[in-house]
């Protein structure tokens, strides 16, 4: 198989990091489907775990993802709202990791748009009485009715400031990094890989 060119500039770079993060919305088998979330937990400690990419808009760089809102993240946003989004596409070679600030919806349009765009066996999950991380005597926590999730659905959203891409080539490597400003004012610049 031929591999593409690799970017020539930070701006293709940049393309290409947008093209592959829109797929992992719309396609369910690319890797930016199921990013690794960073946050810091209250003790300050790192927390990692999967969650599905559900909306990634390139022009406003703004992301959505839908959590329980019991969960220990949503409490680790809610404390220090800095979270990391990370990647690793194997058959594109490209890491990604983006950053920003990250914004809980709980009761807004927000959160209820996209319950009411979430398919049922999605609410299921939802609508188990045990919160995240709860301990349990048997393994399985039984859902109750899907509608009755909607109390415990969350939806994070943040607009990346920042974006960490990394192409492994036999050109050699290639890395670059994107950092917006307030005023959505673009800095790119190669760095060592
Ligand atoms: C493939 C996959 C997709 C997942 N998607 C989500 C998701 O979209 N939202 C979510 O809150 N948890 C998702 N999870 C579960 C999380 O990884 C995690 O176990 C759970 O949210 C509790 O995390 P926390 O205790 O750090 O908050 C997913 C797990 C896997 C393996």
């Amino acid at each position: 198989m031929t591999r593409p060119t690799p970017p020539a500039t930070p701006e293709e770079a940049l393309d290409s990091a947008f093209r592959l993060l829109a797929r992992g919305v719309a396609d369910r088998r690319s890797p930016f489907h199921t990013p690794t979330l960073a946050t810091v937990a209250t003790d300050g400690t790192p927390n990692l775990r999967t969650v599905v990419l559900r909306a990634f808009d390139p022009a406003t760089r703004r992301i959505r993802i839908h959590t329980d809102r019991r969960s220990a993240k949503v409490a680790e946003i809610a404390a220090r709202p800095r979270v990391m989004l990370h990647g690793y596409d194997a058959g594109a070679q490209v890491q990604l990791r983006i950053a920003g600030d990250a914004t809980l919806h709980l009761d807004d349009a927000e959160a209820e748009a996209a319950w009411a765009g979430s398919r049922a066996m999605s609410r299921m999950v939802y609508a188990t009485p045990h919160a995240p991380g709860a301990t349990l005597d048997t393994p399985t926590a039984a859902p109750q009715d899907a509608e009755g999730g909607r109390e415990n659905f969350a939806v994070v959203t943040f607009i990346l400031d920042r974006l960490d891409w990394l192409l492994l080539a036999h050109e050699g490597h290639r890395r670059a990094r994107f950092a917006w400003d307030g005023a959505g004012a673009l800095s790119a610049a190669w760095v060592a890989p």
